[in-house]
């Protein structure tokens, strides 16, 4: 694991675009998990400019979504497809078959799940995903106590995460109460991976995560145990870390390590 300390969530999101931008380039048809939420947007907009300012080319990549609200539908405004398509799909030139979403409407839900681990299967594995984390320390929808292997899969969601996401809902009542979501097992076979997470919010459980014990009750920790994980961090997100002055240390050669690794 890598720890990248980062001036703020602005070049914290650059560096990441870097990333992206790099593996499409030596790559056109790699595979990217998305995560949502308030972190990567930041992202998905660099993305988005790089495609209509440089000609970053979308077209050959496929992506696949972490995780939806179940009983959402795509054209429900708080759904994670909605989301997706406001801050990255509509703007850029991916193909739309090569787009892969949950559908949170789905009416037999093992069997969307079963196929969409095929899915990813057939597209050859996610090359690049990115992750954010819950307050909890969950990934994806994969709340404390998630089997450290699952497959994607329904998750009901905790009274502390319907909490954090109240404000897109206008009230508790109607945050969903479950989700589907990638397993953890699914996540880390990914070849490599960049969790983001920015503000003073956040820090103590990044600490957890990134130095605590491997534990299901912060399933994040288990990327302890990826091969290629790099943690983006602004200024308050590293708040709380023990080593802080390590990875500062450590911040020289962090793109070249990414992208050989990447490469490998
Ligand atoms: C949701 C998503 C996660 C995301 C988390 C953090 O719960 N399912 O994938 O990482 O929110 O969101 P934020 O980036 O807004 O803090």
């Amino acid at each position: 694991m890598e720890i990248g300390l980062f001036q703020d969530a602005s070049s914290a999101s650059l560096y990441a675009a870097d990333i992206v931008g790099a593996l499409i380039s030596f790559k056109p048809n790699a595979v990217l998990g998305l995560a949502s939420g308030g972190t990567p947007i930041k992202l998905y907009q660099e993305l988005v400019k790089r495609h209509k300012v440089e000609g970053l080319d979308f077209s050959s990549v496929t992506v696949f979504i972490l995780d939806e609200y179940l009983g959402l539908g795509k054209e429900n405004l708080n759904s994670f497809y909605s989301y997706y398509n406001e801050n990255l799909f509509s703007h850029t030139n991916l193909n739309r078959s090569r787009i892969h979403v949950l559908d949170g409407k789905i009416e037999d839900v093992k069997e969307h799940c079963k196929a969409y681990e095929e899915e990813i299967r057939k597209a050859g594995g996610i090359d690049l995903q990115i992750l954010g984390i819950g307050s909890n320390g969950h990934i994806g929808f994969n709340e404390p106590t998630s089997s450290l292997v699952s497959r994607t899969r329904i998750k009901t969601l905790t009274r502390q995460t319907c909490l954090d996401n109240v404000a897109s809902f206008g009230s508790l009542t109607e945050v969903p109460q479950h989700a589907i979501t990638m397993g953890i097992g699914t996540i880390m076979e990914c070849r490599a991976c960049m969790l983001l997470a920015f503000g003073g919010s956040k820090s103590s459980i990044v600490a957890k995560a990134v130095e605590g014990p491997i534990s299901a009750m912060i399933p994040a920790s288990i990327l302890q145990m990826h091969p290629c994980v790099q943690v983006l961090l602004d200024q308050g997100a590293a708040t709380d870390l023990e080593m802080k002055e390590y990875y500062e240390h450590q911040v020289q050669n962090f793109k070249e390590n990414m992208l050989l690794r990447m490469r490998a």
